[in-house]
């Protein structure tokens, strides 16, 4: 769409709510979103921008098991944190929204029911991957294998986080269940599939040529190269069935009767949760949220990382498609990944800075990371966060060059004109002619890059008018010139306000805080984008106190937040001290043993025991463990276990006990057993 539309909806992918955010996410989708928003904000342009949680899929399952917690405790945690975060970074969302609601659920349930009836979807009985000790199906993140397409060793179920590619479990190599370890079964069950297949040449036309139903959509030289490509790679490979519910017992029940024990697919879910978000919304504002996803005049945009091109190009606008009254995104400017000090950045071995750690550091200096990421912003491909360069520019540039220019000039007003603005002759020399006119082609210079989606060169633009002031002041020498020529003193100076008035426009998407306390100062709160290229303020305007816009960051700062990542220091587990020196002999004393665990039951009137009858490959036996409080009978039958088989038989609860099962107790005071792997018969001696 070239010409202005009526109103732009703004997306950010929808985080999960599994864990706290870092500088990766706010790079990725956020703060570009932000950025886009501020900026059609103060162009007074119709624009809402939604958010929220995304409560469901194996993300949030998992790490409930891992935290030994339930996924509501979990989502609940994260949901906060995450809001939390984005307002210390000034990530500025008209709505952000949660998955897990009841409006949501009803409304993806009416959504899927809508294209149920429409013939969306296929009803199929299939083989699925089935974990025999968990007793569940796997997909998604509950399986990895290594990629078909990259060979990298983790790819999950849906999708390889290495190279990108959207996966089905049956495509992994070496399956394996992510819960047990267990190499997986086929079991079957009946899914509904979304036959992607017959949709890939409207998806052509739409992503190539930016044509739907014939007519002019979008233009696709405006989208990204990497994004065009991820998608038409997957289009050339021949698009899949994919299924659309999974059997999991959290998330969006599937809505048809006879589906107990269904949910909607997580990435069926999530993307309409832009849509509750906006319904949502409006609700609250008074207003009809349908134009914003139904009125052919409004442009709909989703910001995301470069791992859910697939689903944002190719999945939810085929599922828009098929309701048919919906949008599809007029752009998606997905951005590459940030790493982070030479290594990707990995929540795991909390190699990352978290966004609100980052902002208790820093006393709330949000500008100062903004402008960074801003910086170096993964736009056409990956890049690195370091703190040397997060110091080396905050200090060099911010501190030196803003912060040093504002100074400048809020100073020698103060001392030639009493802190009011002076008024200029209108003498203008070729030198000030050069810098009036970057003045004026500012403010579109740094629009258009950011209509672009170039946030680093719109960045760019903004601060070239900054350093040019800076440099104008340096030669220009008021404070020198003030003694022979006062008129053209103050000329300098007028005109010197007037860039500083200028760039507080052209940085506020940037520098929020920054923009505020320089506004503040001059008097020129509240000035939209269109007002800047000229003069702002007037002469006679009197200066208010300029605060100190920034302060330098020191090596130690550097030095203590180097210190912070990795798996040594924070979020490290309290590990046991190892025992003592142990000889070989004793290690060979123990008869450790693969066994199967034929029965179970509870020992009466002992709440954490359970009788086991084991088979060790030479004998049954009877062995009594701890663990009722942790495995039911049913769970625990069927294990291969490692067995004890030569500890002194002991009378436990009046039973006795011939034998030990091993367990490994979790940080969190579970157990877990330890497990052979498979193949591995009763009877195997373990040495
Ligand atoms: O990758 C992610 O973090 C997903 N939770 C993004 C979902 S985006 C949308 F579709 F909701
Ligand atoms: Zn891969």
């Amino acid at each position: 769409m070239s010409e202005q539309p009526a109103r732009t909806l703004v997306t950010s992918a929808l985080p999960y709510a599994n864990g706290p955010i870092h500088i990766g996410h706010i790079a990725g989708a956020y703060l570009p979103a932000d950025l886009y928003v501020r900026y059609l904000r103060a162009r007074k342009r119709d624009v809402v921008w939604v958010c929220g949680s995304d409560e469901h899929g194996a993300a949030i399952t998992l790490r409930a098991r891992k935290e030994g917690t339930t996924p509501r405790a979990i989502v609940d945690r994260y949901h906060e944190e995450m809001q939390g975060a984005f307002r210390g970074l000034d990530i500025d969302f008209d709505h952000y929204d949660r998955t897990s609601s009841a409006e949501h659920h009803e409304f993806a349930q009416s959504f899927f029911l809508d294209l149920l009836e429409k013939g969306a979807f296929t009803e199929e009985t299939r083989q699925q991957f089935y974990d025999p000790i968990e007793q569940q199906f796997l997909a998604d993140r509950y399986i990895q294998g290594a990629c078909p397409k990259c060979a990298h060793e983790k790819a999950f179920g849906d999708q390889c986080e290495k190279c990108g590619s959207a996966l089905s479990p049956e495509e992994l190599i070496g399956p394996k269940s992510t819960l047990s370890g267990a190499t997986p079964e086929m079991r079957e069950t009946t899914l509904w599939y979304l036959p992607m297949d017959r949709h890939e040449d409207w998806l052509r036309e739409y992503l190539e040529q930016g044509k739907l139903d014939g007519e002019v959509h979008h233009d696709p030289k405006a989208w990204k190269a990497h994004v065009l490509g991820q998608c038409r790679s997957w289009i050339d490979g021949g698009l899949q069935s994919r299924a659309m519910t999974r059997d999991l017992d959290w998330g969006v029940p599937v809505p048809v009767e006879g589906a107990d024990g269904k949910v909607l697919y997580v990435w069926l879910d999530a993307p309409l949760g832009y849509i509750t978000a906006t319904r949502n919304w409006a609700a609250k504002k008074g207003v009809d949220w349908e134009p914003y996803w139904k009125d052919k005049d409004t442009q709909l945009v989703h910001f995301i990382g470069k791992d859910n091109i697939v689903f944002h190009c190719i999945i939810f606008p085929i599922l828009l498609k098929e309701q048919g009254e919906y949008l599809l995104p007029h752009n998606v400017p997905a951005n590459e990944f940030m790493n982070l000090e030479g290594d990707k950045i990995s929540t795991s071995r909390n190699w990352a800075v978290w966004a609100s750690e980052y902002v208790q550091d820093f006393d709330g200096r949000s500008d100062e990371m903004r402008y960074v990421l801003a910086s170096i912003m993964p736009e056409q491909k990956d890049a690195e966060f370091t703190w040397e360069d997060f110091q080396s520019r905050v200090n060099n540039e911010l501190a030196d060059v803003l912060g040093n220019f504002v100074n400048r000039v809020f100073v020698l007003t103060g001392k030639f004109h009493g802190g009011k603005v002076p008024g200029a002759s209108g003498q203008w020399t070729d030198v000030d002619e050069a810098l009036l006119s970057l003045m004026k082609g500012t403010p579109e210079a740094v629009g258009e890059a950011i209509e672009r989606y170039r946030f680093r060169e719109a960045l760019q633009h903004a601060m070239g008018l900054v350093r040019a002031g800076n440099k104008y002041l340096t030669e220009e020498e008021p404070w020198k010139v003030a003694k022979t020529d006062p008129v053209r003193a103050a000329d300098i100076l007028h005109l010197a306000l007037q860039v500083t008035a200028n760039a507080a426009v052209v940085l506020a998407p940037f520098l929020p805080k920054t923009a505020a306390r320089l506004t503040d100062a001059l008097g020129t709160s509240g000035l939209p984008w269109d007002a800047a290229g000229g003069s702002l303020v007037p002469e006679g305007q009197p200066l208010g106190p300029l605060p100190i816009l920034f302060e330098k960051i020191t090596d130690e700062q550097v030095a203590e937040q180097q210190a912070k990542m990795g798996p040594e220091l924070e979020g490290m587990r309290d590990v046991e001290p190892e025992k003592d020196e142990t000889t070989f002999d004793d290690f060979q004393s123990m008869d450790l043993r693969v066994a199967e665990v034929l029965s179970a039951e509870k020992v009466k009137g002992a709440d954490k025991l359970l009788q086991l009858i084991v088979r060790t490959g030479y004998d049954e036996r009877t062995v009594v463990s701890g663990i009722a409080e942790h495995f039911s009978p049913e769970e625990v039958v069927g294990r291969r276990v490692v067995l004890l088989a030569n500890l002194a038989p002991r009378k436990i609860r009046g039973v006795v006990s011939q034998g030990m099962v091993l367990m490994a107790s979790t940080e969190d005071g579970g157990l877990r057993f330890v497990t052979p792997e498979e193949g591995a018969e009763p009877g195997d001696i373990i040495r």
